[in-house]
């Protein structure tokens, strides 16, 4: 029984790439673990400064969880700004941080050399991460390779506070999981919202279909042997479908006679299948956004009694309050 902590951007519709690397493994680790699962709108906001969007992918964020069997009375599930407590923190570590650290950060460094103009909180970013991953005391936060260092940092920042002011955070490991290889999008490259190659968790039926006709594929003909471990079909379709399915759609791959758009009508009629029983809850919970909204606040309540107390001791350790530690 570990403590696992988790977040997700809502920077815009959730989509199969993060239901497979994140979404899904949540899910899963609430039934034995001790879940803080959230949506972080705060680090968000570095890239979205729109209200309305912010708000609405928000929203629907927590929605898609909730579809998919996330479970607010076993876990921590809540909205990284319903719990304050954490930019306190976030400005306490980050007068422990010295600039260096953050230059270093390979995301940050990656954005501004695709032409991104960063604000402050971009920079900052790894600090924030930190105060979320800390004041939960979080054991182990599982993250995409992208995220590594983040945690890698975290380490740091909470490794050099500790030397001062004595155990105060728990100290979390990183936990990556490469099992899920790269999740391609309809055009091959890695499935990113930024790149427009996504399949929507909850894309409707039509557009289901049209995304999935758009799959890129090599031109082989339909008479000639294929290499499934090279075809983004095939690696989309070995998400969905069952051990027995993945082989025998491998053997009729390096057989030849078949066409990849036979394999498309199949993976959409699995992908189809997959979501249905989690639809029918999406529909509910989209008609009463109130009582999402209420799940999120009784989430916070929830989870905001465990950071308050880490923050109490952080102001005791560095002479915020008139108690010492
Ligand atoms: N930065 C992470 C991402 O973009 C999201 C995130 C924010 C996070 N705070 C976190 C992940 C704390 C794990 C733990 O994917």
């Amino acid at each position: 029984m570990a403590r696992i902590l988790s977040g997700i951007q809502p920077s815009g519709t959730l989509h199969i790439a993060n239901y497979f690397a994140m979404m899904k493994p949540m899910i899963e680790y609430q039934s034995d673990n001790e879940l803080f699962c959230f949506i972080v709108n705060y680090h968000a906001m570095t890239s979205n400064q729109e209200g309305d969007r912010l708000r609405n992918y928000t929203v629907e964020a927590a929605i898609d969880f909730l579809a998919l069997g996330l479970d607010p009375e076993r876990a921590y599930f809540w909205v990284q700004s319903d719990v304050p407590e954490v930019t306190e923190l976030t400005w306490i570590l980050s007068c422990h941080t010295s600039l260096g650290l953050l230059e270093r950060s390979h995301s940050y460094k990656d954005k501004v050399s695709h032409g991104i103009v960063p604000n402050t909180g971009l920079f900052i970013y790894p600090v924030l991460m930190a105060a979320d991953i800390l004041l939960y005391q979080a054991e182990i936060v599982p993250v995409g390779k992208d995220q590594k260092q983040h945690v890698e940092i975290t380490r740091d920042i909470a490794l050099h506070f500790n030397s001062l002011y004595g155990d105060v955070f728990v100290i979390p490991e990183p936990r990556i999981s490469d099992d899920v290889a790269v999740i391609p999008g309809i055009d091959g490259q890695k499935m990113s919202k930024t790149y427009g190659n996504t399949i929507d968790i909850f894309e409707d039926e039509q557009s289901l279909k049209k995304k999935v006709m758009k799959i890129v594929t090599d031109s082989t003909p339909v008479d000639e042997p294929k290499d499934p471990e090279k075809c983004n079909l095939f690696a989309l379709y070995r998400l969905f479908a069952d051990e027995k399915k993945i082989e025998r759609m491998r053997e009729r791959y390096l057989k030849g006679g078949i066409g990849y758009s036979d394999v498309k009508k199949e993976l959409f009629g699995l992908i189809w299948e997959y979501f249905a029983p989690f639809r029918k809850k999406r529909e509910d919970l989209s008609k009463d956004r109130a009582e999402v909204i209420r799940i999120l606040k009784k989430g916070a309540d929830k989870t905001r009694m465990v950071g308050s107390k880490t923050l109490a001791r952080v102001k005791k350790a560095t002479g915020l309050s008139y108690d010492s530690y």
